[in-house]
């Protein structure tokens, strides 16, 4: 087996790579003068199976990716795992307006051109960690809640929060491993950066509070979250998330308790989604 990353999942890629005791392989990248992206696999891998964990954060990711892919795949790779720990345009998944591109159904079908296998982190157009088909695309949704649970095991007299009621099966799977009780807020979207969080009575007088959630993107759905828990009596509030896309940089959140997983690099992420990596090479028999 031959595993390959991008450079944005170059620290994720190492933990995989120690853990299965293996490399990564060697990927030659550059420019062209107009910005063009030129991809060289370095690797022979006619014959082989590949894992290439590539995380994607912007269009030129994307690009990346799908360059990479085809390198592979022109090179004769047998079998080709494309794990991507946080997909881009992932959150455009259906039409809400008529006229407009269903944006993760679009992705996914161009990555599994190519891709044999397709691995993602809670994606957020399923709710559940398994294995599902999306825009007729089959895909594997890896949960990192229960990880984000393991690293609040010793937070005692916790309870778990979701924003809305969209994520609470995830919040709950990180519940289960604290051992704690768990609700979810009720969340409204005024705009692409203005939530508001519905009054709901919430025992949490004394308790210490954990809100996760998927992603955070511009922060305004988990401050306003955090705000509503104070305002309520909690003690303390802890804020996790899977995939930490911060659009609005991370000055927000100073001074609070955050961490994220590293499907993106953040300064908060201190969970690695590793095991999950680890887990599905093993199940897949790569
Ligand atoms: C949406 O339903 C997601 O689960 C997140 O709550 C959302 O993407 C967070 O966005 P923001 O940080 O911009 O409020």
């Amino acid at each position: 087996m031959l595993l390959f990353c991008n450079q944005r999942s170059r620290e994720l890629g190492e933990r995989v790579a120690k853990d299965i005791g293996t490399e990564i392989g060697e990927i030659e990248r550059k420019r062209f003068p107009d910005g063009e992206m030129y991809i060289r696999v370095g690797e022979r891998v006619k014959g082989e199976d590949v894992v290439l964990v590539h995380t994607t954060k912007d269009n030129n990711d994307l690009v990346e990716l799908i360059l990479t892919l085809s390198a592979l795949r022109e090179n004769g790779a047998e079998r080709i795992v494309c794990v991507i720990p946080y997909m881009l345009y992932q959150r455009q998944d259906t039409v809400f307006l008529e006229g407009e591109a269903i944006s993760a159904k679009a992705v996914l079908m161009m990555i599994n051109e190519f891709a044999d296998n397709i691995a993602v982190v809670n994606a957020h157009f399923l709710e559940r960690g398994g294995r599902f088909k999306f825009g007729g695309v089959e895909v594997e949704n890896m949960n990192a809640f229960p990880l984000l649970g393991g690293y609040y095991k010793g937070v005692e007299n916790a309870v778990v929060f979701s924003p809305d009621e969209g994520s609470m099966h995830y919040a709950r799977s990180a519940a289960e491993v604290i051992g704690c009780e768990y609700d979810h807020l009720v969340k409204k979207r005024i705009d692409g950066e203005t939530v508001e969080i519905q009054p709901k009575k919430l025992d949490i007088n004394g308790k210490n509070a954990i809100i996760l959630d998927d992603i955070i993107s511009t922060g305004g759905t988990m401050k306003r979250a955090a705000e509503e828990l104070i305002k309520q009596g909690a003690k303390s509030v802890h804020i996790g998330c899977v995939h930490g896309v911060f659009a609005k940089g991370v000055d927000m959140f100073s001074g609070m308790d955050i961490v994220c997983s590293d499907t993106l690099p953040t300064p908060f992420s201190c969970v690695s989604v590793a095991p999950l990596v680890v887990d599905l090479v093993e199940r897949e028999g790569i």
